[in-house]
């Protein structure tokens, strides 16, 4: 597996995964608006085929925030979900941010128990937090 940066002709690969992922996802359009105002965006490949994306930005000037991330599924559970965090942690280590934050859905088990294992940890619950009425856990990932 490489993990390179997004280009346009990701997009729609990307948008798959993305839908696969979740009940709330982003269009084509808001995808390509997060990589273009700058955004953080990296791919999964294998053998030419993406299998995975992560994008995220500075929310503040002390605070690195992942916007979204996704693994087709049936490359789960093979450490790339990790691979890509780790990276956009490594970016965010090098321009010197506090914590970093995200939003998960407080029912997706698997996802919150990935990001504690990375060290992410729960900081509060936000009901309602998504179009279907689920809730979100913020989660932080503190650096100092
Ligand atoms: C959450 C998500 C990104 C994790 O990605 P992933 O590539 O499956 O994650 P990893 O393989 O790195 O880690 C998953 C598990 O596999 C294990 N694992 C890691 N490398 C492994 C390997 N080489 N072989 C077998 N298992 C491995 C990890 O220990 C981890 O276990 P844990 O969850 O108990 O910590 C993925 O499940 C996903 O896309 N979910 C839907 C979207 C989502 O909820 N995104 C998060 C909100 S933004």
């Amino acid at each position: 597996m490489i993990i390179r940066q997004f280009i346009e002709n990701d997009l729609k690969r990307v948008h798959e995964i993305e839908t696969m992922s979740f009940d709330s996802s982003y269009g084509v359009e808001m995808i390509l608006k997060l990589f273009e105002i700058g955004s953080g965006f990296l791919v999964g490949e294998i053998d030419g085929y993406v299998v995975g994306y992560i994008i995220f930005w500075m929310k503040e000037e002390n605070e690195g925030h992942i916007i979204s991330l996704a693994i087709d599924q049936n490359y789960r559970n093979l450490g790339i979900g990790t691979s890509l965090l780790k990276k956009a942690i490594l970016v965010f280590k090098g321009v010197g941010v506090d914590f970093v934050s995200l939003e998960v859905n407080a029912n997706h088990d698997d996802s919150v128990r990935f990001y504690e294992n990375f060290g992410f940890c729960i900081d509060r619950k936000v009901p309602h937090y998504y179009d279907n009425d689920d809730s979100a856990y913020i989660m932080f990932y503190k650096f100092k």
